[in-house]
């Protein structure tokens, strides 16, 4: 019987074990209720009471030795590190799925595109900004509820995460003297919720221009532009009278609903529209806190949210698809081109 096991382990090691397959065919054969090795314990009980320790102990390394032996195999197979080289090496390789742009990216390139073309440079800012380019530049009132810790993530006293991305125009007004026309891209913060509708982060376009004698019609001109470039010419377009700290007048732009076509839907909560920017002319006083004459010169700025404009154009129901990285919404977008 030593012999026999003796040559079992021979014939074990020496097993080719290339395959799944074959390293399944080898747990039937020797490791399985009824393979070789379970028989081989059947014979054991029939063994002389001398021979037993000896044998025994020569059966559990062997069965030892083919439980290592199966494990190590079936381990090195299936792991991801196993890529086995196709057998023809001349044969073309597999096709790399191609990527494609985030629904954010589209949008936010169409929206810079646009003002591109009507002579505005993009220009960025920090993310984590200081109370003076968020706040107090902009003509916020020192107890604006914006400043609460409830609406702003502040990370100490004086510095915070953007609340919206105008904290850029303080920046480039700054140290900039007009004329000036600019488009800031970027992602903002704000202490809310995460639903379907609410997100504690998502992106905006800041923009802005100052020179002699901007007036209203110019801005009124340039977003008429912007809507009809992203989306069409038949949506209808109406401005409303808002406030914001930094901008007097101050206007909300509406659009027609583009799910309901205007006729009253769950998306623009059958008013018929929805809101998608906001705008003014720059405050005179933001003007001055930047050392640029309000004398002399006048603005105007207009802010908006990708991710809101972004649903709009592809009908997205819920804020929280964007940033799930889920392969089944992203891949609906591969096929848009810029
Ligand atoms: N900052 C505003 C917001 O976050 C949007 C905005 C409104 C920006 C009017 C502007 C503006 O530049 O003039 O909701």
């Amino acid at each position: 019987m030593l012999e026999k096991i003796e040559d079992l382990r021979q014939t074990l090691q020496n097993e080719a074990l290339d395959t799944l397959e074959k390293v399944e065919e080898f747990r039937l054969k020797y490791l399985s209720r009824k393979g070789i090795i379970s028989q081989l314990f059947e014979q054991f009980k029939d063994i002389d009471a001398k021979e037993k320790a000896i044998i025994g102990k020569a059966l559990n390394e062997l069965k030892k030795e083919a439980q290592q032996r199966w494990e190590q195999q079936k381990a090195q197979l299936t792991s991801v590190f196993s890529i086995q080289a196709p057998r023809d090496l001349t044969l073309p390789g597999g096709a790399y799925r191609r990527g494609g742009r985030h629904p954010i990216s589209i949008v936010q390139w169409k929206i810079l595109k646009t003002f591109q073309r009507m002579g505005f440079v993009i220009v960025t800012g920090p993310e984590i900004e200081d109370d003076w380019h968020n706040f107090t530049g902009l003509n916020f009132e020192p107890d604006h509820p914006a400043r609460d810790m409830q609406d702003t993530f502040f990370i100490s006293e004086d510095k915070l995460l953007r609340t919206h991305a105008t904290s850029v125009q303080v920046r480039i007004l700054e140290t900039h003297q007009p004329p000036i026309r600019a488009v800031a891209p970027g992602r903002v913060y704000r202490n809310e919720a995460i639903t379907a509708r609410s997100h504690c982060f998502f992106n905006q376009v800041d923009g802005f221009y100052v020179d002699k004698d901007v007036s209203f019609s110019d801005l009124k001109t340039t977003l008429f532009y912007l809507v009809h470039q992203l989306f069409g010419k038949n949506v209808e377009i109406r401005l409303r009278a808002s406030y914001f700290p930094f901008t007097e007048i101050s206007a909300e732009l509406d659009i027609s609903c583009l799910i309901c076509g205007g006729k009253g839907c769950r998306v623009c909560k059958d008013t018929g529209y929805v809101e998608i920017l906001g705008c003014g002319m720059i405050d005179p006083n933001v003007l001055e806190n930047c050392h640029i004459s309000a004398q002399k010169y006048s603005g105007f700025a207009f802010g908006m949210g990708v991710e809101r404009i972004a649903m709009l154009l592809f009908q997205i129901p819920d804020l929280r698809l964007y940033t799930q990285n889920d392969i089944r919404f992203l891949q609906q977008f591969s096929a848009v081109q810029l």
